[in-house]
């Protein structure tokens, strides 16, 4: 089908997240005319989910003794040898500036009692540092500033527009947007630049605490326009969704790591510690190693009958709680557990892709035209595993440079005339099943993997892909977790080490001739 309608701007961002809606209104301030795409409805993407907070040491706010370059450790420290220590001291060492930013734009952080920001504590952290609202609604408050903020501005948004391919001039830079509305009429946007702020990948997974948006649109369809993506192997398990019986599918509420912070414990259904002597840091390890703790546990201490575990928060009051915790009391209301009674019980599920689309902190790419930032983005904060609530605070950093290096390249030259950019026909991709795709990622591809299991998945997929002509959100969406999915399944084969978030049974142990970025790219055949 040839394209029905068509709009022009400097700038498209693809996303209305932190990142995304950081980057228009950067973009905006600097003059650029910026159209903000989102497949969904503007408050439905990702962020808004985010619990815990954002990590960040605020002058004046901070604990005896922490500083921005603790939290440049603790960073480093977190990612297990594959962060890019620049990358890692620009975006932390930014965070300060970027949050001070986002209050003055109207965002509301919880206070102590002593008149500071109240600071809580997650994995990895070696102090007080993450700071939020609302109790533990940190993501929705961000949103809702941020979106009011665009709101007022009159950025524009065309929401229920899902972004099929780049567009690219005959040099080869990206230069606009092949998009379907929602009606599934195509049309065309071009603009000397396309921002990636697609977010995430959970939808690859049964259980995820991600929503049914982050179906990994944005490294699909970079992979498509050339551009390489790397680390995909490294997807962060949150130790501690609800759960809520056997075959949990779907988004699954989110126990935020802050419960941990505030002294809670996980324990097994003898009331066993599950992280007694498996880190110095105990319940509050950096992710990957609790989650990894939590699958082992359940597999092994109990002869493997347990499917979850429990966390333990009954030294919280039921009023502490609701309060500190609105969010998770009522999520656990609902399951009918009372967290100030009995432990709440949890498991592990898809929560953060730590790689993306392989970029620098300002956004920029290897192909001239095309920016990343926020979680679908690489550019060497997280290496193996994130630390925990460093996310919005990349979105907010990155989004905000993101914007600001397209400002300079429009000026110096380096972006492509979006005239000239190339209208072609709707593409053609292959789609799996999206049952049968999630149920053997998340049999072979999650916490655990080994060379027999990764194999059966790239199996499937082989045998379960009809290619199609992408013509609604849903294909795109299948098409994207299609290609998403071998691309992580091709990483997570080469690498034969156990590292942060992947974890090969089969090579239990780090081996630092791999401490190193693996980059996908699709072959002529479309192949990642
Ligand atoms: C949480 O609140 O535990 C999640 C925060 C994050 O993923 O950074």
């Amino acid at each position: 089908m040839s394209p029905c309608w068509e709009a022009r701007a400097d700038l498209l961002v693809v996303g209305t997240g932190v990142a995304g809606l950081t980057a228009a209104l950067r973009a905006q301030s600097l003059g650029l005319r910026v159209l903000v795409v989102t497949k969904a409805a503007a408050e439905d993407g990702n962020t808004r989910w985010a619990q815990g907070g954002v990590a960040v040491v605020l002058p004046g706010e901070h604990d005896e003794g922490d500083t921005v370059e603790r939290h440049v450790a603790d960073t480093l420290v977190a990612g297990a040898g594959l962060c890019d220590e620049h990358a890692v001291r620009e975006i932390v060492f930014g965070g300060p500036a970027a949050v001070t930013k986002l209050m003055a734009l109207g965002a509301t952080f919880d206070s102590a009692a002593d008149g500071r920001l109240a600071r809580t504590r997650e994995g990895g952290h070696s102090a007080f540092r993450v700071v939020h609202a609302g109790g533990d609604a940190t993501g929705a408050e961000v949103e809702r500033a941020l979106l009011s903020a665009a709101r007022d501005g009159r950025i524009p948004v065309l929401e229920n527009h899902v972004a099929v391919q780049a567009l690219k001039t005959p040099s080869g830079a990206v230069a606009g947007l092949h998009v379907l509305d929602g009606a599934g009429v195509p049309g065309v946007l071009t603009a000397s630049a396309v921002l990636l702020a697609t977010g995430g990948l959970g939808q690859l997974y049964q259980a995820t605490s991600n929503p049914e948006v982050a179906t990994g649109d944005g490294l699909a369809l970079a992979l498509r326009a050339g551009a390489p993506v790397a680390d995909v192997e490294f997807v962060q398990f949150h130790p501690t969704v609800l759960y809520t019986g056997q075959g949990a599918r779907g988004r699954c509420p989110l126990v935020t790591e802050a419960v941990r912070g505030e002294g809670a414990v996980l324990v097994d259904a003898t009331g066993a510690r599950v992280m007694a002597g498996v880190h110095p840091l105990a319940d509050l390890a950096p992710r990957d190693v609790v989650a990894a703790a939590i699958t082992r546990h359940m597999a092994l201490e109990r002869g493997g009958i347990d499917d979850h575990v429990f966390l333990d928060a009954t030294h919280l009051d039921a009023a502490t709680f609701r309060t500190r915790f609105p969010t998770v009391y009522a999520a656990c209301a609902s399951a009918g557990v009372d967290p100030s009674v009995r432990p709440i019980p949890v498991a592990p599920a898809a929560h953060f892709a730590c790689g993306g689309v392989v970029s620098d902190v300002d956004g920029r790419t290897p192909l001239v035209g095309l920016y990343a930032a926020g979680e679908v983005a690489s550019n060497g904060l997280h290496g193996a595993n994130r630390l925990a609530s460093n996310s919005l605070l990349e979105g907010l950093v990155v989004g905000a440079r993101a914007a600001e290096a397209v400002a300079a390249d429009l000026a110096s030259g380096r972006l492509a005339d979006p005239r000239s950019a190339v209208v072609g026909a709707l593409p053609v991709a292959p789609v799996a099943d999206r049952d049968s795709l999630q149920r053997v990622m998340s049999r072979y591809a999650a916490i655990g993997r080994d060379a027999e299991g990764l194999a059966v998945v790239g199996s499937v997929l082989d045998v379960s892909t009809v290619d199609r002509v992408l013509t609604s959100r849903v294909l795109v969406e299948d098409a994207a977790l299609t290609l998403v999915g071998r691309a992580l399944i091709a990483s997570a084969s080469q690498r034969r080490e156990s590292r942060g978030c992947h974890v090969r049974n089969d090579f239990p142990e780090r081996n630092d001739a791999w401490r190193r970025s693996q980059l996908v790219r699709l072959t002529p055949s479309g192949q990642p």
